[in-house]
């Protein structure tokens, strides 16, 4: 059974994907690279657990034992002796090898490797270890405490008891795990990328307003939010990233970021997580922001 993680990144994906271990009893260490964005990701798992407090998902008690089952690190070394090491950094195939080579030598050999890539090809990742058998992708949803969802992905060279071992952490978690093959995007962003960035595209030719084509596939598709509001949640700089990546893979335009999405990454409206991007969150409630459209 895996009882002890390592979470490399301590951004949005990082910081609820630690949370939700330590929530279901594992003992979790977190590394980022600098003491800020630690300080950024405990506050950001403090504040999400506090609210399950407040309404009534989680027990106080159980918030306290599980803050204490968090250590935060900058040295890497620290993750050495965890079963499973979860990476969710920067969406760049270079930084994450970077990472992974140098967790290979330092971790003994039952250490599973997972990476949390929305598009990455996992077996591009595996090369840069000597343990293919024991790497895969668990891929988990934005924002992570609440999403029931991870898709676990098995690559060329993984072990089918690497799989069953994610299979059942997955489920320790509380939540489904599906499977899916190695394939850019796996299931979910394969369909969803697309769509987000059509509703960046309609904008983009102004079929509609920014809150307009929100209100739309809201109240006219029963989506919980809006492709716009949902861009930005995920972060503008990221599904750029992804976007890229789809489409040099598929070489299918539905993948290519806009360049709306572009201009708005270059200008720094990276969405919530920077304060400002089809929406100001600066505002309560939020504003939509003149792109000068
Ligand atoms: N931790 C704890 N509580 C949280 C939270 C978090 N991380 N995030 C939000 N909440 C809280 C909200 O503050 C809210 O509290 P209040 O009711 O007190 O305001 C509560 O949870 C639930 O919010 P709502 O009542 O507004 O409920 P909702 O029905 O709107 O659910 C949601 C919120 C789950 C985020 C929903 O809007 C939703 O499902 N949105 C779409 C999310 C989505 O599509 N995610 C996938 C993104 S793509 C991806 O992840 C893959 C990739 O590789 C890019
Ligand atoms: P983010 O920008 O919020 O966080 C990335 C974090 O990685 C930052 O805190 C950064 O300091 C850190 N980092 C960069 N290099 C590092 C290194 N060498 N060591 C340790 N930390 C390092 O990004 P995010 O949204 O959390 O995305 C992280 C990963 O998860 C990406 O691969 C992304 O594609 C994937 N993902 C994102 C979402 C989403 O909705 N945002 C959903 C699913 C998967």
């Amino acid at each position: 059974m895996i009882q002890s993680i390592g979470v490399i990144g301590s951004g949005l994906m990082g910081s609820g994907i630690a949370q939700v271990a330590a929530q279901a009893g594992c003992e979790v260490r977190v590394r980022d690279t600098s003491a800020d964005q630690l300080v950024k990701g405990r506050a950001s798992i403090e504040k999400s657990t506090a609210k399950l407090v407040e309404k009534g998902k989680l027990v106080a008690a159980d918030r306290d034992a599980a803050l204490s089952r968090l250590s935060f690190h900058a040295d890497l070394a620290q993750l050495a002796q965890c079963d499973l090491v979860i990476e969710a950094i920067t969406e760049d195939l270079a930084l994450k090898n970077q990472i992974w080579k140098e967790l290979d030598s330092l971790c003994g050999a039952k250490t599973i490797f997972a990476s949390n890539t929305s598009s990455l090809t996992i077996a591009a990742m595996a090369v840069a270890t000597r343990r293919a058998d024991r790497f895969a992708g668990l891929h988990f949803f934005n924002p992570v405490p609440l999403m029931g969802l991870v898709e676990v992905v098995r690559s060329v060279g993984t072990s089918q008891d690497t799989v069953d071992q994610l299979f059942g952490f997955v489920r320790q978690l509380g939540k489904e795990p599906v499977a899916a093959k190695d394939s850019s995007g796996f299931i979910v962003n394969l369909l969803l990328v697309p769509y987000i960035l059509d509703g960046i595209r309609a904008r983009e030719r102004g079929v509609a307003t920014t809150a307009d084509i929100d209100t739309a596939m809201k109240l006219g598709a029963s989506h919980p939010m809006g492709p716009l509001t949902l861009a930005d949640f995920v972060g503008l700089d990221t599904l750029a990233r992804i976007g890229d990546i789809m489409f040099e893979e598929y070489r299918e335009t539905r993948y290519a970021p806009p360049p709306l999405l572009r201009r708005m990454v270059i200008a720094g409206l990276f969405g919530r997580k920077s304060g400002k991007g089809f929406y100001d969150y600066s505002k309560e409630p939020p504003v939509p922001v003149d792109l000068g459209l």
